[in-house]
């Protein structure tokens, strides 16, 4: 296992090889989380925090969830109630749960760099649930080991990330992850929802869903992001469906065999239709909701191996 990193606050630092350990420790916990005894004691005696400044059903779960099977003590953090509202700053928050000792720190919240911040803040290994329009690296872990686990393979496949890319860490680190491992992509949407500097990121780029999904492996649909609009980026929910939205006909330009992906929560009726959304010859968005959980299992357990080398050698 090749894994060198203190924190997990990206992909971008990511070496392929690391990204490989990751991906094959998770496989081991996809079968540990099939079997009739899921618990392990791989985290005894360590203490994980879940902070969660923004909402979150699957995410905050499997973290929970995966820090439970590895026998983790398992602490959410009830933000809401806590003294953020009270105005306590970040940095504030995260010292003081800093002096209850924790070893892994799970961080949500709505500001790009705000999570790479606390990391430098903590002695503890810290791992981002997602920071803003910035990162959310267990979510491209996951999406690769789905799509490596459907495909047989996670290079020289061809995927198009469709609709809202702009406002999505989800597309960010799933550009960089599948880039690092040598596929071809595609971003489809409308120019509105298309990053600026698209040009830099090195895919290929289509207004039109029948060309950016022609003879495609892998179809990632993203969510409308409404939460991070200001206005005007799309006509109307209907128009976006009509041009966007993917549905079987949109799909039958991509390859016979093409898998279609959505992170969660799904706007049914937008970005997806909602049959085509549970047709399981075609979506794999329950595989990926359990590959969430084994993919967070693989990246705690590599960051404790590596904070207690370092303890041990202090
Ligand atoms: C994503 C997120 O929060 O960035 N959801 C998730 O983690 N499953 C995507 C989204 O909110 O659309």
């Amino acid at each position: 296992m090749t894994f060198r990193q203190d924190h997990l606050l990206g992909i971008e630092p990511l070496a392929p090889d690391e990204i490989t350990s990751i991906l094959d420790l998770a496989d081991d916990y996809v079968a540990l989380s099939r079997s009739p005894d899921k618990h392990v004691e791989t985290l005894r005696g360590l203490t994980q925090i879940n902070m969660f400044f923004e909402n979150s059903t699957r995410t905050q779960a499997s973290f929970e969830l995966a820090g439970k099977r590895l026998g983790a003590d398992v602490m959410n953090m009830g933000l809401a109630a806590s003294s953020i509202k009270k105005g306590e700053t970040l940095i504030d928050t995260a010292m003081t749960l800093n002096a209850m000792q924790p070893d892994l720190l799970v961080v949500r919240h709505p500001h790009s760099g705000a999570v790479d911040l606390l990391a430098q803040k903590v002695n503890c290994a810290v791992l981002n649930a997602g920071d803003g329009r910035h990162e959310h690296p267990t979510q491209a872990l996951l999406d690769a080991l789905t799509i490596r686990r459907k495909k047989g393979r996670l290079h020289r496949l061809s995927i198009a990330i469709c609709g809202d890319i702009a406002h999505s860490r989800v597309a960010r680190s799933n550009l960089i992850l599948l880039g690092k491992m040598e596929n071809r992509l595609r971003l489809v949407g409308p120019p509105t929802l298309m990053p600026a500097g698209i040009n830099e990121l090195g895919c290929e780029v289509y207004e039109d869903m029948a060309e950016g999904l022609r003879d495609v492996d892998v179809v990632m649909m993203l969510r409308l992001q409404k939460e991070r609009m200001d206005g005007g980026f799309i006509p109307s929910e209907r128009e976006y469906h009509h041009l966007y939205g993917l549905d079987a006909d949109k799909l039958s330009h991509a390859s016979p065999d093409a898998i279609v992906m959505h992170p969660g929560p799904m706007n049914r009726g937008v970005e997806i239709d909602g049959t085509l959304a549970d047709d399981i010859n075609r979506s794999v968005i329950q595989e990926q909701v359990e590959m969430g959980v084994a993919v967070r299992m693989a990246a705690m357990d590599l960051l404790a191996r590596n904070l207690r080398d370092r303890r041990a050698a202090a």
